[in-house]
């Protein structure tokens, strides 16, 4: 078995280490845009895919890694986690469609809530008590699962139905179809860029260079939120214009340590 996973903010990391350590000490899990991801699924019979969902989609970048990559699914059983901030509808589905038509045998399909990646909505911000109890809500639900998977063989199967298609479809994704189409071109960086090259070093998909001194976006962003949430001036936007917080997994869980020792 091996994992391989898109994740921006570290939500999506975390669910898929939680899940493959507690189902399968010995298997690994791989970022999707590590060389070695596509060696790795070649050689298992079982892949864990996870992701975030997008406008209740697969990221852009999730989709057309799956399709490049097309002669590699016959016959894989593949188990789908996605995570997501509020509602999903079919974010497992959605990929199993497209895998699928290759060929692919999807074993099951789990969704969980996590924090929100987006930083740049305060409609969308949480507190951080909030933060932290969907993150304890999302371990124990992962812990149920990995313990129906053991001891009975369950996979849930999570936004892969009919109604859960519908859902998706009309909750969210008709209205937002044109943003999950392809990589976005709308990455904003402000002036205050002082050209540290985090973001760079961190993109997924390569798509920010420094130049005279400013980061640059080439045009194609996963819109995984990643430059968005560790830059060190807070200059990077895409879906709002003002970084109001910025959200990573491993500072709520920091945080959890830190008051629980002050305490
Ligand atoms: C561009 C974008 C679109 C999103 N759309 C949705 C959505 O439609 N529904 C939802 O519940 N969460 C949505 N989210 C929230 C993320 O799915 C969620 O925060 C996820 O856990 C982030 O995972 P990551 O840290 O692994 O990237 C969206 C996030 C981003 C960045």
């Amino acid at each position: 078995m091996t994992g391989v996973y898109l994740s921006g903010t570290g939500n999506t990391k975390h669910c898929i280490e939680k899940f493959l350590a507690g189902l399968d000490e010995a298997t690994g899990c791989i970022p999707i845009e590590g060389k070695e991801a596509v060696e790795a699924i070649h050689y298992s019979e079982e892949v864990v895919l996870a992701y975030p969902t997008q406008f209740s989609n697969v990221p852009y970048m999730v989709k057309d890694f799956v399709k490049r990559n097309a002669e590699l699914w016959k016959g894989k059983r593949v188990f789908l986690i996605t995570t997501m901030g509020a509602f999903s509808g079919d974010g497992t589905g959605c990929l199993a469609r497209v895998l699928k038509k290759y060929g692919a045998v999807i074993v099951g399909g789990m969704q969980i809530r996590m924090p929100d990646a987006v930083c740049d909505s305060k409609m969308l911000k949480k507190s951080l008590e909030e933060n932290q109890r969907i993150i304890r809500e999302a371990d124990a639900k992962i812990e149920r699962t990995v313990a129906a998977i053991k001891e009975r063989g369950n996979y849930p199967k999570e936004g892969l139905s009919f109604p859960a298609h519908l859902a998706g479809l009309f909750g969210q994704r008709l209205w937002f179809y044109g943003k999950t189409t392809g990589y976005s071109k709308k990455l904003k960086i402000s002036d205050s860029c002082v050209g540290c090259g985090r973001c760079a070093a961190n993109c997924p998909m390569g798509n920010l260079r420094i130049e005279n001194g400013k980061a640059v976006s080439l045009g194609t962003c996963a819109m995984c939120y990643r430059c968005i949430s560790t830059c060190p001036k807070q200059a990077i936007t895409l879906l709002g214009k003002k970084v109001y917080e910025q959200c990573r997994y491993e500072k709520y869980v920091q945080e959890s340590v830190i008051s629980q020792f002050s305490e």
